[in-house]
């Protein structure tokens, strides 16, 4: 328990504008939160439209295991029913994972998600950090100093896109390290791939499943349906079952079931999202390397990272953006990047356009 007390700044999440409102003494009021890194457009109207339906979904148990979820995962990625299992979130997942399979040592890429290493240390695991650097813009520069690092590891955890770099390691690297190494394990949290450029080809989820990678899923960064938890794990079918016996029953809503199958007839709206979230960021990268004192980071995924250099406390950017009605994720509490940097979740063009503005008035 005192570890979590103790630690509880360091894994806070975005979304949270009241809190810095709170540390500047600023009054309460709505902002547009580029803190969060959801679908710009928002849940798909469908969703919304049907929304009164899915009411009566309260009235009963759902499935034990999430069966609405599972068939999402079978119909869009050909992922049989014994390769997947659908989770209340896929945070579910990343701290099942860990408990599960009682890994001793994990590496983690990092800076990256927080609850990789909170979900590991809480299942009694040691962590050893593999840090991205700035200087090659967190991408992965040195294999072979990966592969020494992994040796003294059983498992790696990795992003991809990763969280909040925006960058992608390449997935033959990995299926190669996977290789390699077939008696760790590779956990891969692909949470954003479907905001990824030819996603398909990059994607681990429609390769046939690997006996040592598990595949971190969530639906509700592409659907804009944070609320609802949707998201799951895909393995070998070994993997899955022994996750499987670990479970609790009902974790997955009985509305989130009944929504997950219609995603499926979302093809439009996502070909929309990913057309926007590419224009977007061409935009706002080109904008932003043109400000002095703000370094952009190359992005694959719908958010972006920043370094502030224009004064030596990012808080001064902060309560710039805070006072006039904006809010982006602070990132000092990611190891490595204590320096002043920031992330940008894309939303709407006009709200993005607001927000480069009062980046360029500072
Ligand atoms: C990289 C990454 N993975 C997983 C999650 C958890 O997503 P969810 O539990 O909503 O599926 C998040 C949420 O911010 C995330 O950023």
């Amino acid at each position: 328990m005192g570890f979590l007390m103790k630690t509880q700044a360091q894994y806070r999440h975005g979304g949270a504008p009241e809190f810095d409102l709170r540390r500047f003494n600023l009054p309460h009021k709505r902002v547009c939160d580029f803190s969060v890194n959801l679908n710009p457009l928002g849940s798909p109207m469908m969703v919304r439209e049907k929304w009164s339906e899915f009411f009566l979904a309260i009235e009963n148990y759902p499935s034990i295991h999430g069966d609405g979820v599972t068939r999402y995962y079978e119909d869009r990625f050909g992922i049989p029913s014994r390769n997947f299992l659908a989770g209340n979130g896929s945070t579910e997942m990343i701290y099942l994972v860990p408990k599960v399979f009682r890994f001793e040592h994990v590496l983690i890429v990092t800076p990256s998600y927080h609850d990789y290493e909170r979900a590991s240390i809480m299942a009694g695991t040691k962590v050893t950090r593999f840090p991205l650097l700035s200087k090659n813009r967190f991408s992965l520069s040195n294999v072979n100093e990966m592969i020494r690092s992994l040796k003294n590891s059983d498992a790696l955890w990795l992003g991809r896109p990763n969280n909040p770099t925006g960058t992608l390691m390449p997935k033959e690297i990995l299926l190669e390290l996977a290789r390699m190494f077939p008696q760790k394990w590779f956990i891969i949290d692909e949470a954003f791939i479907q905001f990824v450029d030819r996603w398909k080809e990059q994607s681990l989820l429609c390769e046939e499943p690997k006996p040592n990678i598990l595949i971190i899923h969530s639906l509700t960064k592409f659907y804009a349906l944070a609320g609802l938890r949707l998201g799951g794990v895909v393995g070998s079918a070994e993997a899955i079952s022994r996750l499987r016996q670990a479970k609790e029953p009902w974790t997955v809503n009985g509305v989130a079931e009944k929504i997950a199958p219609l995603l499926l007839q979302c093809a439009d709206y996502e070909q929309e999202a990913r057309s926007l979230v590419a224009k977007e960021y061409k935009k706002i990268f080109r904008k932003l390397a043109m400000l002095d004192g703000i370094t952009p980071f190359p992005s694959t995924a719908n958010f972006l990272l920043c370094q502030w250099h224009k004064t030596e406390n990012l808080d001064d950017l902060m309560r710039h953006l805070l006072s006039r009605g904006a809010y982006v994720r602070d990132c000092r509490n990611f190891p490595g990047l204590e320096e002043g940097f920031f992330r940008v979740g894309f939303r709407a063009p006009r709200e993005n356009d607001l927000l480069l503005s009062l980046l360029s008035s500072f």
